[in-house]
């Protein structure tokens, strides 16, 4: 049996972690937060003192990576461990999340990465959420999101998710930050970021959560995924 997939691609601060969350649990079906992979990695290159431009090594820990992944009710996204430490809260940090954009622009650390992800693929379903998910990881994959919003409109979610964690940074330096990270995944060698030909795009700029999720499921429905 044909088992169902949604790709939710898009630039970070489109709203992919809090759609692709409801998705998954609207639906039952399974979750894959790709970026999460690529963040594991990156605290690992941190941890073990290895450089994040160095492939060879990167490689080898790719395939040996030792984590967990739970999603907990209630809860927006998964929680990771990392050789049995919950590293949940470090892997959200700019250090990781710009060392993970570094990990990920690797060629060799990108294929050591794929099976893993094409694992998570089980009945009844996968809602997976990343930057290739629909031009390299599941390009059969019958229904593909493009979710995007305007850098503004991103750097204010960001702000605020900081702010509801008792932590603060300027919307200047936000927006810069959140610029220098699509030019980043726009622009490198392998997998760039960009809209699979047959995917449907979504501007989440103006919309709430569940107007996003509606449009998705009708999507869905029509193209008979469940
Ligand atoms: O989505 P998130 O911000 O957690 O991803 C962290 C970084 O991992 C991204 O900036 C991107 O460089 C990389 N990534 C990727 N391919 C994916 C998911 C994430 O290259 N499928």
């Amino acid at each position: 049996m044909l088992i169902p997939i949604i790709t939710v691609d898009g630039p970070g601060g489109a709203g992919k972690g809090a759609i692709c969350k409801r998705l998954s649990e609207h639906l039952g079906w399974h979750l894959l937060d790709s970026g999460m992979l690529y963040r594991l990695l990156a605290l690992s290159a941190i941890n073990h003192h290895v450089e994040t431009d160095n492939e060879p090594a990167l490689k080898v820990m790719a395939s040996a990576l030792d984590i967990k992944f739970q999603s907990i009710a209630g809860q927006d996204g998964i929680r990771a461990w990392l050789e049995g430490e919950d590293v949940t809260d470090a892997l959200r940090s700019e250090d990781v999340g710009l060392a993970a954009s570094k990990v990920a622009q690797l060629p060799a650390a990108r294929s050591a990465l794929l099976a893993r992800q094409r694992a998570f693929v089980e009945l009844p379903g996968l809602v997976a959420d990343g930057r290739d998910m629909g031009t390299v990881v599941f390009i059969e994959a019958p229904l593909k999101i493009y979710l995007t919003a305007s850098v503004e409109e991103r750097a204010n979610r960001r702000y605020k998710q900081l702010l509801d964690k008792g932590q603060s940074d300027t919307l200047p330096r936000l927006v810069e930050a959140i610029k220098a990270r699509d030019e980043s995944d726009m622009n490198r060698a392998v997998a760039p970021l960009k809209p699979a030909p047959d995917a449907l795009t979504i501007d989440s700029t103006l919309m709430t959560i569940d107007e996003v999720c509606q449009q998705v499921l009708d999507e869905a429905a029509k193209r008979g995924l469940f």
